[in-house]
């Protein structure tokens, strides 16, 4: 599969910029209103009781700033942030390693944490309920438990799948936060706080047009900026203007509203193939040369959100909103 330019997932090229872009308090955590004034109340509760805070779990699509908050949790409780990964824990053993080697009141951050072993999750259990570990020495009838201490410490857990979670570890979590996509204003102060750590100046109308072109998600906006301040540097531009902006998206093929040539390819199959549907996904698939899984999983998550497609139990069909953006006539019903 190809490197999209408004892919949500993590790229080589955003790794190299993230750290530095990455807020490090609350307070320069942009939009997110709501889960920011509960972590807010209890953080500032937590710390008056001189408790670790609750387990928490943040979920929602990759970009929107999961791990980032994860890590300001840990910043603002003024304690370690140690982090790991639910498929980098193959064994019981290793998550015991790793929870017996914490500190009192540490945060320990386990992205992608519906990935973690069933067996692995068991070992949790305890950990966040008791603060203790069970272990099993031995093997066969001579097999005993032997119960350890561990220093309080709180659960950050991270996942775009809060679905696939078992039951059992999400009753686990006092705090849930699910980050929501942000809208135009919130992205656009994100573009203008990047474009401050770039030490790049850019008008406002540019980085609204950058921020309307980011599909709700601030890692799209910060590889945007990044690539548009490339081209204008080439151009030789002092300052990042709308113009250039435009320009530049255009030869990235990122359209006014962040659909990209993949986008335009399902759409339009859809559209000159079948009359705008309702067509079987798995005959755009093979129409359109992909995997219906992929369709499923990468391209139509964000049309459907926005409302360029819409599932129905025939199949898919475009909806007037997609025939509007290519200035086509909406067909009759
Ligand atoms: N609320 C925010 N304010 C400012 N920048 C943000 C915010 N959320 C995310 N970012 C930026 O987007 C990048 C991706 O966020 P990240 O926390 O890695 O997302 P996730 O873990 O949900 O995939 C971060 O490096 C950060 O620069
Ligand atoms: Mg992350």
């Amino acid at each position: 599969m190809e490197e999209r330019m408004i892919s949500n997932e993590m790229q080589e090229e955003d790794a190299s910029i993230e750290l530095s872009l990455r807020p490090s308090s609350l307070r320069q955590y942009i939009g997110q209103t709501k889960t920011k004034q509960n972590l807010q109340i209890f953080i500032e509760a937590a710390r008056m009781r001189n408790e670790p805070l609750d387990h928490a779990l943040l979920y929602g699509p990759p970009g929107l700033g999961k791990t980032t908050l994860a890590s300001i949790i840990a910043n603002e409780m003024g304690v370690q942030f140690r982090t790991t990964a639910g498929p980098a824990i193959e064994r019981a053993g290793d998550l015991a390693a790793i929870l017996s080697s914490l500190e009192a009141g540490d945060v320990l951050f386990i992205d992608e944490i519906h990935r973690l072993p069933r067996s692995v999750e068991e070992v949790l259990y305890p950990a966040m309920e008791d603060f203790c570990l069970d272990i099993v020495i031995g093997n066969g009838p001579s097999a005993r438990s032997v119960r350890l201490d561990l220093p309080p410490f709180t659960l950050v857990g991270a996942t775009t799948r809060a679905g696939l979670l078992s039951a059992p570890l999400r009753d686990r979590f006092g705090v849930l936060s699910r980050l929501e996509y942000y809208d135009t204003k919130d992205l656009c102060d994100i573009v203008e706080r990047t474009g401050e750590i770039f030490q790049v100046g850019i008008t406002h109308d540019a980085a609204i047009e950058i921020a309307r072109r980011s599909r709700g998600t601030p890692r799209i906006a910060n590889r945007l900026l990044k690539r548009v301040r490339d081209i204008a540097q080439v151009k030789g531009k002092k300052e990042i203007d709308l113009q250039t902006t435009q320009e530049a998206l255009e030869m990235l093929q990122v359209d006014p509203v962040g659909l990209d040539h993949i986008d335009h390819k399902l759409l339009l199959g859809i559209m000159d193939g079948f009359q705008g549907g309702p067509v079987g996904l798995d005959t755009i698939a093979a129409t359109i040369g992909e995997e219906s899984q992929t369709i499923e999983d990468v391209y139509e998550p964000y049309l459907l959100q926005t409302g360029f497609i819409q599932r129905t139990p025939r199949g898919r069909v475009v909806t007037p909103k997609a025939y509007l953006h290519f200035h086509r006539e909406v067909p009759e019903a």
